[in-house]
């Protein structure tokens, strides 16, 4: 595996290379990220990943600093999955001097996540058109378990015409049901028992749903009766549109049920999605 450190050695990689994937990550890998590898090496001759915690995505009261870095155990997890290089830049690299362009996200960035971390859309956004501007690849795989993240993405791909597929891949969870995260680690074994409580009530709503449930107060509602106890503060529990992000105020045919909620120092965000399959979103 090529382990590439500047934009230009990934362009003289990238000219040698007929079909590629890119998996963009944070690192801190998990059997999340790994699944988007392990697909893309079925889709594409070459498979390329990027580790980058990206400064332009976190507030000031953010995670930035504590962001848990394994920049060696990540290379080796990747090479044992057959990627076939990794592009791990620098801040400079990625943030020459005079940088001062930003991609801004329309409507699709404003509620939720957005709402929650104003200006984290703008700076996702803009790493991932860099990343998809040095690496050139055919496809870029993006988890369902940041659901606005892949639509603000496939979105912006979209509109700036970025001739790039951006291919939703679903959410790996642990076997109790907790959506895998980077930030996982930040959790006590106490925390940890506290966080299962997400994804219940997520399931709790997809129970409803799979009855003919479709009143987006009721799917809201059961997973807030899971999700109140002691140890979680909800910060949000949404039913909105997969497609547009717009919350919903009447029944329909899908919907993505996501919230938000800090866990002891964590704060962890989740979904299901109703009615229709992430495979589904895109091209
Ligand atoms: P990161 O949190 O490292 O996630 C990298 C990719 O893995 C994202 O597409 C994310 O949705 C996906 N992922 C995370 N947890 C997952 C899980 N449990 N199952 C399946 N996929 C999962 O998301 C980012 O990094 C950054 O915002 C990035 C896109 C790299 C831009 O900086």
């Amino acid at each position: 595996m090529k382990v590439l450190r500047t934009a230009s050695e990934v362009r003289g990689w990238r000219a040698d290379q007929h079909g590629v994937g890119l998996v963009p990550t944070m690192g801190a890998l998990h059997e999340g990220h790994l699944s988007h590898i392990e697909r893309a090496r079925g889709e594409n001759d070459a498979v390329i990943a990027s580790i980058f915690v990206n400064p332009t995505q976190f507030g000031p009261n953010e995670d930035f600093r504590s962001y848990p870095r394994s920049e060696e155990a990540d290379l080796a997890l990747l090479a044992a999955h057959g990627c076939a290089a990794v592009f791990v830049p620098s801040l400079e690299e990625m943030y020459p001097p005079g940088d001062q362009t930003r991609v801004t996200p329309g409507a699709i960035a404003v509620p939720l996540e957005g709402a929650a971390r104003p200006g984290h859309f703008v700076g996702v956004a803009t790493v991932v058109v860099k990343l998809l501007g040095i690496v050139h690849p055919d496809v870029a795989y993006l988890g369902q378990k940041d659901f606005q993240q892949l639509r603000v993405i496939q979105t912006v791909v979209r509109d700036l015409a970025l001739g790039v597929r951006i291919a939703g891949g679903p959410t790996v969870r642990e076997a109790d049901g907790l959506a895998m995260s980077s930030r996982n680690a930040y959790l006590t074994p106490e925390q940890r028992r506290d966080a299962l409580a997400l994804s219940r009530g997520l399931f709790a709503a997809r129970e409803l749903w799979d009855q003919g449930v479709r009143e987006p107060d009721r799917l809201t509602n059961a997973v807030r009766r899971q999700t109140d106890g002691p140890g979680i503060a909800i910060e949000y529990v949404s039913a909105a549109d997969p497609m547009t992000l717009a919350e919903l105020h009447a029944p329909a045919d899908r919907a993505v049920i996501s919230l938000a909620a800090r866990v002891g120092n964590a704060r962890l965000i989740d979904n299901v999605l109703l009615g229709m399959d992430v495979s589904e979103l895109g091209d």
